[in-house]
C-alpha cells in the first residue's frame, strides 16, 4: 500500500487525517537509515501511515553497554537505553530529514524530571514539522525517585505541567510495568492527554549461561514479540474501558489478523514493532492485511470497539 493509501482504510487520529491505521513503535524503525538503504523506494512505498521518532532526551545519550539483545523463543529483550543525540542534535540532523518523509511526524520524547519533559515539549510546539508528540514516561522522575508512568498522581502533575505548552496531540505512551495502568490513562485523560499508547515493553531478564551473572549490559531489559502480544491485548481492552481518548495499541503485531484484535479491544491505530527488523516492509503488509479483513463481507470480527 502506497502512503496515500486507500481511502477506505483512512483514519483520523486526533485532527491527522492518516492513510490507514498501521504506524511505527517508537524505536523499532529508523526511517533515515531505512532510506540510505533503500533510497527513494521507501519513500514511495512507505510502510506505515505516520512515522514515530525513536525516543529523543534533552542530552545525548550512548545507550546501554553491550549485550543490548537477547532473542526469546517469541520474541525480543532489548536493553537498548535510548541512544540519541540530544534535542539539539535531533533538532538539526534529524528532524530536517524526517520532515521529507511522506507521511506525518509524530516525535517521541523522554524527561527526567517535569521540567526536562516541559523543555523538550516547548521545543516542538512551534515546529510545524511536527504533528503530535508521544511523552515515554517509562524512566523514573529523578526527584521523586517514581517511574512518572506507573502513578497516576506523577502523570497528572506532569500533564498538567506539559498541556500548556503546546497545541499540538499529546500522546501518554503507557508503561505495563505498573500496577494500574488503566488508572494512570485516566489520570493522563484528565489532564489533557489527547490519545494513549500501550504497551511499551516489560520488564525482563536473561543470565549468561556460562557465568549466571545477567546478560544484558543494562541488567533487565524490555520484553518485546509475540510474547507480549497476549498482554497487549488485555492492557489495551482495560484502559479501552476506562478512557474515551484514542488509543495506539502496540505489541507482538507481525499480522493483520493481530491489529485487528487490538482494534477490536479499543485501538484506533495500531503500531507494529519489533516485527519490523524481521521484515522492514511489515507495516505496509500489516496494513494489506488488517484492509483485507476489514472488507471481506462474510468478515464477522474486527470491527472497532462500540464504546
Ligand atoms: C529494540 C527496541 C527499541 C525500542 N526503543 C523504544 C524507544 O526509543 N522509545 C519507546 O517509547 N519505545 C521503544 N521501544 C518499545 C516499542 O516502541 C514498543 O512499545 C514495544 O516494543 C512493543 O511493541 P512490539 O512487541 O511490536 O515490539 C523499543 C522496542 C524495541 C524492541
Amino acid at each position: 500500500m502506497s502512503a496515500a493509501g486507500d481511502t477506505a482504510t483512512a483514519v483520523d487520529f486526533c485532527g491527522i487525517a492518516l492513510a490507514h491505521p498501521v504506524i511505527n513503535a517508537s524505536g523499532t524503525f529508523d526511517a533515515i537509515a531505512a532510506r540510505r538503504a533503500f533510497g527513494d523506494a521507501l519513500i514511495e512505498r512507505f510502510p506505515f501511515a505516520a512515522f514515530v521518532s525513536k525516543t529523543v532526551t534533552v542530552a545525548p545519550r550512548q545507550g546501554n553497554p553491550p549485550p543490548r539483545l537477547w532473542e526469546l523463543p517469541a520474541g525480543l529483550m532489548n536493553s537498548i537505553g535510548l541512544p540519541n543525540k540530544g534535542l539539539e542534535g535531533y533538532l538539526a540532523l534529524d528532524l530536517p530529514e524526517l520532515a521529507a518523509l511522506p507521511v506525518p511526524l509524530i516525535v517521541n520524547v523522554m524527561g527526567f524530571s517535569r521540567d526536562e519533559v516541559a523543555t523538550l515539549v516547548s521545543a516542538f510546539a512551534g515546529r510545524d514539522e511536527v504533528a503530535a508528540l508521544e511523552l515515554n514516561v517509562s524512566c523514573p522522575n529523578v526527584e521523586t525517585g517514581m517511574v512518572m508512568g506507573a502513578d497516576p498522581g506523577e502523570i497528572g502533575r506532569l500533564m498538567s505541567a506539559v498541556r500548556p505548552l503546546t497545541d499540538k496531540p499529546l500522546i501518554v505512551k503507557l508503561t505495563p510495568n505498573a500496577s494500574d495502568v488503566p488508572a494512570v490513562a485516566l489520570a493522563a485523560e484528565r489532564e489533557g492527554a489527547d490519545a494513549v499508547s500501550l504497551i511499551n515493553t516489560i520488564r525482563g531478564m536473561a543470565l549468561d549461561p556460562r557465568t549466571g551473572e545477567p546478560w544484558l549490559g543494562g541488567t533487565t531489559g524490555g520484553v518485546s514479540g509475540s510474547a507480549v502480544r497476549a498482554i497487549a491485548l488485555a492492557q489495551v481492552r482495560s484502559v479501552s474501558d476506562a478512557v474515551d481518548i484514542p488509543i495506539i495499541g502496540m505489541g507482538g503485531v507481525s499480522r493483520g489478523r493481530h491489529a485487528g484484535e487490538l482494534i477490536a479491544a479499543g485501538a484506533t491505530l495500531v503500531a507494529v514493532g519489533t516485527e519490523s527488523f524481521r521484515d522492514p516492509s511489515a507495516g505496509a503488509r500489516i496494513a494489506s492485511e488488517l484492509a483485507l479483513a476489514v472488507d471481506a463481507p462474510h468478515h464477522s470480527g474486527w470491527g472497532p470497539r462500540g464504546r
